[in-house]
C-alpha cells in the first residue's frame, strides 16, 4: 500500500486566487481595498484612476507613509498584516483592513505593480507581481507614499469576466465605492479620474457637513445629530421631495465604514412617514459611530456589512432620533416616542466572534440563543406611542393598505387595514417572511451568503451524504457545506438572511430535512428545507418589536410578494362593519386622516382593554375617531368577541409548529 500522501497543501498562487475568489469580485472591490490601504497609512491625498472601467488599469496613488522595502515584499503575503496582532485587537480596531489578504488576492488575478516608498528613505521599493506568480523586487526613483496599479484584472480567471457588466457600470460601481468613502473622511483629498480625464475632485474640507454637501452635490441637505448611549449619530437628509425608488441614495457609515444595511435604510425611510411612498427612500448619509467593540465587522468577506451587538438599539435609536430631528411626525408621538424608551447600550458586551462561539448542540444553542434575545430587549415603546405606518397588504386583491398600530402580548401585530382591522401572528409572518426570501434568492440566483472568516466543523452523525448529494445546490442556497470525514463537515457559508442563526443549527436543520426527504425531488427537498430553516430561525412569538421592525416586517412581507394563505392562519381580520355591529357604514380610506396627524393612544388603547369590559369604559373604533363621528357606545359583541376567539384559535400549544414539521 503506498504511503504517499492523498493531501498536499495548495501553492501560494492557487490559494490566493481562491481567496480572491471572495475579496475581488470587480474592478470596485479592488478600488475599494486599495482606497482603504491609503487610507490606512494615514495619506492627506488619494488618485484613483482608472481605464476602460478599472479592468484594463486601476491606480490608486497616496502620499501616506508608505512601506519599508522588507515590508514591501512581505504586504504580497497571505494574512500579512500591519494592523492586527491579535484577533481581540478586533474590539478595538480604527483601520478598515485587518486579514491581510487584499494585496495578494488582488495580484493574484491580474498584472500587479506596487511602489512605495518610506519619507525616511531616498529610494522606492517596486514589487511586481504576474497572475501571483512569484513577486518580482526592485528599487526605483519615486515619492514618498504608495502607487498601486492594477492591470488587466481576472485575465488569468477569464470565467469571472463573463460576470462583469459593460464598462461604464463597472465604472460606476468604482464611483460609488470612491464617494462612499470619500465621505467618511471629509480630511483627505480624493481625485478620481476615467480614461485620462479628471471626473470627480473632492479637496479636503473640515466637516461632514462640507463633504456631504461636495459628494451628494446639494445644500438641501437637513442636519440632524443625536445620541442613544454610546451611539452617536449624524445624518445629513434630503426632503421627501428628492426620494428616489430603492435605497441606492442613502448611505451609511459605520465608524466611517461604509456599509449596506436594509434594516438601517428601512429605519429611516419610516421615519419619514407619509411622506414617503412605500419603496422610496430618502436620499443622504447616515453616521452611526459607537464603540469599536460594539460591532463585529468581521461578518463579511468584503466588509460590506457588519452586526451589531445590540442591533436592535441601534435600530430603534436611529429611528427615534431621525423622527424627533426630521419632525416629520406628529409632536405628541415624538414626545412620547423619545429617549427613554430605549434601553441604554450596556457596555460590557461585545459581538461574541463565531470562531468562539459554543459548540453546544443546535437545538440548545438555538434555544438559549433566543430567551437571550427575549431577555435583552429593548423595553418596548408604549403601544400609545408608537408612529402609525401605512404599508400594503398584498396578499389582498386590490392591494389594501395596513397600518401598524400596536404589538399585543409580543405575538400580534394589530393593524389598520382598509376594510377593518388587521391581526397578524408575527411569527408565522416571520416565518414567510424568512422562508420566502431565502427561496426567491435561490430561484432566482441572487442569494447573499457570509463566509464565514473560520468554517466551523460539525459532526454530522446521520445524513451527511444526503447534504454532500445536494452540495452545490446548497451553496447556491448561500450553504456551503465540505465533507472532512463520514459524519464531520465544515460549513463555510450561510445566507445572509440567516445570518443571526449559528451556522451549526442551520447545519443540523438542512442534514435532518434532507435526510426526512430523502424520496422527493432535488427541487422540493430544498422548497421543504427553506422552509424549515424558515420555521426554526424566524422571530418567534415572545419577542417585543419596536414599530421600525414591525413595520420593517411587514414591508418585507409585502415586497416579497409573500402571502397570507398557507397552512397555517397568520391573519384575523375583523371589519368596521362588524365592529360597528352592522349599524355604520364604514369610512372610506380617501376620508382617513394622514397618519402623521393621528391621535395614536386611542387607536391602541382598543387593544388593552379587556373583552370583558363594559361598553361604556371602551373608546370608540378607530373608523370613528376618523370619521369624527360623534362618540358613540360602541357595539362590541360582533367584533370584538371574535377577535379574541379567533386570537385563541391562532395560537398553537406551545411547540406545536416545531411537532407539525416534524423536527
Ligand atoms: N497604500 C499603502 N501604504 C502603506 N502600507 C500599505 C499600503 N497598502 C498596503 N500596505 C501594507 O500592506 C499590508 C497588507 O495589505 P492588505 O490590504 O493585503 O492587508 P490589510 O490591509 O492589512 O488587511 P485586509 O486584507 O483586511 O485589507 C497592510 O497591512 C499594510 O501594512
Ligand atoms: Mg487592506
Amino acid at each position: 500500500m503506498s504511503s504517499l500522501s492523498k493531501i498536499s497543501v495548495l501553492p501560494a498562487d492557487l490559494a490566493n486566487q481562491i481567496a480572491a475568489g471572495e475579496v475581488v469580485e470587480r474592478p470596485a472591490s479592488v478600488a475599494k481595498e486599495l482606497l482603504e490601504n491609503a487610507l490606512d497609512a494615514g495619506a492627506s491625498r488619494i488618485e484613483l484612476s482608472l481605464t476602460g472601467g478599472g479592468l484594463k488599469e486601476l491606480t490608486v496613488i497616496d502620499d501616506g507613509f508608505g512601506m519599508s522595502p522588507g515590508d514591501a515584499r512581505l504586504a504580497l503575503q497571505r494574512h500579512a498584516t500591519s494592523k492586527l496582532r491579535a484577533f481581540t485587537d478586533l474590539d478595538s480596531l480604527c483601520s478598515f483592513g485587518f486579514r491581510g489578504e487584499a494585496l495578494p488576492s488582488i495580484a493574484s488575478v491580474s498584472r500587479f505593480e506596487l511602489t512605495t516608498r518610506e519619507a525616511t528613505r531616498d529610494e522606492a521599493t517596486v514589487v511586481t507581481v504576474l497572475g501571483g506568480k512569484d513577486p518580482q523586487h526592485r528599487s526605483a526613483g519615486g515619492p514618498v507614499g504608495t502607487k498601486v496599479s492594477v492591470r488587466d484584472l481576472f485575465f488569468n480567471v477569464p470565467a469571472r469576466l463573463k460576470f462583469l457588466r459593460s464598462t461604464s457600470t463597472e465604472s460606476g460601481h468604482v464611483s460609488d465605492v470612491f464617494v462612499a468613502l470619500a465621505l467618511g473622511r471629509p480630511e483627505v483629498t480624493f481625485v478620481l479620474s476615467r480614461d485620462g480625464r479628471t471626473v470627480r475632485k473632492l479637496p479636503k474640507v473640515k466637516t461632514r457637513r462640507e463633504r456631504a454637501i461636495q459628494v451628494l452635490e446639494r445644500d438641501d441637505l437637513r442636519h440632524v445629530r443625536g445620541e442613544r448611549g454610546p451611539l452617536h449619530i449624524e445624518a445629513f437628509l434630503a426632503g421627501p421631495e428628492s426620494a428616489r425608488n430603492g435605497a441606492s441614495g442613502l448611505r451609511f457609515l459605520v465608524n466611517g465604514r461604509p456599509v449596506r444595511d436594509r434594516a438601517l435604510a428601512q429605519a429611516v425611510a419610516q421615519t419619514y412617514g407619509s411622506t414617503l411612498e412605500r419603496g422610496r427612500y430618502p436620499v443622504g448619509v447616515v453616521f452611526l459611530d459607537l464603540p469599536p467593540h460594539l460591532v463585529d465587522i468581521n461578518v463579511h468577506p468584503q466588509k460590506l456589512e457588519v452586526r451589531f451587538a445590540e442591533a436592535r438599539a441601534v435600530f430603534d435609536a436611529l429611528f427615534q432620533v431621525l423622527s424627533k430631528e426630521l419632525g416629520y411626525a406628529t409632536e405628541e408621538t415624538l414626545t412620547k416616542a423619545s429617549a427613554p424608551n430605549v434601553r441604554p447600550f450596556s457596555r460590557d458586551r461585545a459581538p461574541s466572534p463565531r470562531a468562539e462561539a459554543p459548540l453546544s448542540p443546535p437545538e440548545e444553542r438555538q434555544t438559549l440563543r433566543v430567551r437571550a434575545s427575549v431577555a435583552e430587549e429593548v423595553p418596548s415603546i408604549r403601544p400609545e406611542t408608537l408612529r402609525a405606518f401605512e404599508l400594503k397588504d398584498s396578499a389582498q386583491p386590490g392591494r389594501s393598505r395596513l397600518r401598524f398600530i400596536a404589538q399585543l402580548r409580543r405575538s400580534y401585530l394589530i393593524c389598520e387595514g382598509r376594510e377593518g382591522l388587521v391581526i397578524l401572528d408575527q411569527a408565522r409572518l416571520a416565518e414567510r417572511v424568512l422562508c420566502s426570501r431565502l427561496w426567491n434568492d435561490f430561484l432566482e440566483g441572487r442569494t447573499r451568503a457570509q463566509s464565514l472568516l473560520f468554517p466551523i466543523q460539525v459532526v454530522v452523525p446521520e445524513g451527511l451524504e444526503h447534504v454532500l448529494s445536494l452540495a452545490e445546490p446548497l451553496t447556491q442556497l448561500g450553504i456551503e457545506v465540505r465533507a472532512k470525514s463520514d459524519t464531520v463537515a465544515t460549513i463555510h457559508s450561510v445566507p445572509d438572511a440567516l445570518s443571526h442563526a449559528p451556522p451549526e443549527a442551520v447545519l443540523a436543520i438542512v442534514s435532518q430535512t434532507l435526510r426526512e426527504s430523502a424520496d422527493l425531488s432535488p427541487h422540493e427537498r430544498l422548497r421543504k428545507l427553506t422552509a424549515c430553516l424558515g420555521d426554526a430561525f424566524c422571530l418567534k412569538r415572545g419577542q417585543t418589536l419596536g414599530p421600525g421592525e414591525a413595520s420593517s416586517l411587514l414591508s418585507n412581507f409585502d415586497e416579497l410578494g409573500a402571502t397570507f394563505e398557507g397552512p397555517s392562519p397568520i391573519v384575523h381580520r375583523v371589519s368596521f362593519e362588524e365592529l360597528d355591529g352592522g349599524r355604520a357604514e364604514p369610512v372610506p380610506s380617501s376620508e382617513r386622516p394622514e397618519r402623521s396627524s393621528e391621535p395614536s393612544a386611542p387607536e391602541a388603547s382598543i387593544f388593552t382593554q379587556e373583552p370583558q369590559d363594559s361598553g361604556e369604559t371602551q373608546r370608540p373604533t378607530k373608523a370613528k375617531l376618523s370619521a369624527e363621528e360623534p362618540e358613540a357606545p360602541r357595539p362590541r359583541e360582533s367584533g370584538e368577541r371574535r377577535t379574541t376567539d379567533q386570537e385563541q384559535s391562532a395560537v398553537p400549544a406551545p411547540g406545536a409548529k416545531r411537532r407539525s414539521r416534524g423536527g
